[in-house]
């Protein structure tokens, strides 16, 4: 068996640590992907809030969870996950991050390296002690390497008294594969 690939690998985190009652964001919802593999480990009393800045995204996202019959509890917003303070008054279990621009679409509309840290600000904020972020980040696209370097700056200077910070990545490869932050806010610290 092969070492997991990016996208691969952070599910397979989830589904380590999330509970059927978690409440979860997918920041990036795109086509649905990680929305859907959210949701179907969600019970009834499980939510997610999907965050996409363009409408075409919500729109594959809602018809990925509808023909996979899908009835959870999803909260689907069509703006910037920057502001999912002003979306989330709840603090949350998990949020992902899939980062980058969305697959078969405008390349132009991606994620930014500004905008990006502030919501990892944001989502550390509303993470439970014990709660996991993950981002998976692509970086051979225009911008790509500068938003990697900031988000591996940012987790890098993440106090390890409170958070443990995981960075998963492939460094034999003739590209650049996509890499993996995971954060995890420490048991026992407030
Ligand atoms: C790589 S795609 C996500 C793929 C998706 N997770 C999936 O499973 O199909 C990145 C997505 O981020 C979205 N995006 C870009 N900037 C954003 C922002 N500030 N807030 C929320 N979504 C954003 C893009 O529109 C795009 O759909």
């Amino acid at each position: 068996m092969d070492l997991m690939q990016g996208v691969e690998f952070s599910h397979w985190l989830f589904n380590n640590y999330l509970d059927k009652h978690d409440i979860l964001i997918d920041a990036t919802c795109g086509n649905g992907k990680d929305t859907l593999f959210l949701a179907n480990k969600l019970n009834s009393e499980g939510k997610l809030y999907a965050f996409d800045i363009q409408k075409e995204a919500i729109e594959n996202t809602k018809h990925k969870v509808k023909v996979n019959t899908l009835k959870g509890n999803i909260n689907y917003i069509n703006d910037g996950h920057e502001n999912m303070d002003e979306y989330v008054d709840e603090s949350v279990d998990g949020i992902i991050y899939n980062l980058g621009f969305l697959p078969g679409s405008n390349k132009d509309i991606k994620t930014e390296k500004d905008t990006t840290i502030t919501s990892l600000n944001k989502s550390l904020d509303l993470l439970n002690v014990g709660g996991l972020i993950v981002a998976v980040i692509y970086s051979e696209h225009e911008g790509g390497f500068d938003e990697k370097e900031a988000v591996l700056n940012f987790a890098r200077k993440l106090n390890y008294k409170k958070y443990n910070v995981l960075h998963y990545h492939f460094i034999n490869q003739k590209k650049t594969p996509p890499e993996v932050i995971a954060i995890k806010k420490r048991n026992g610290v407030k």
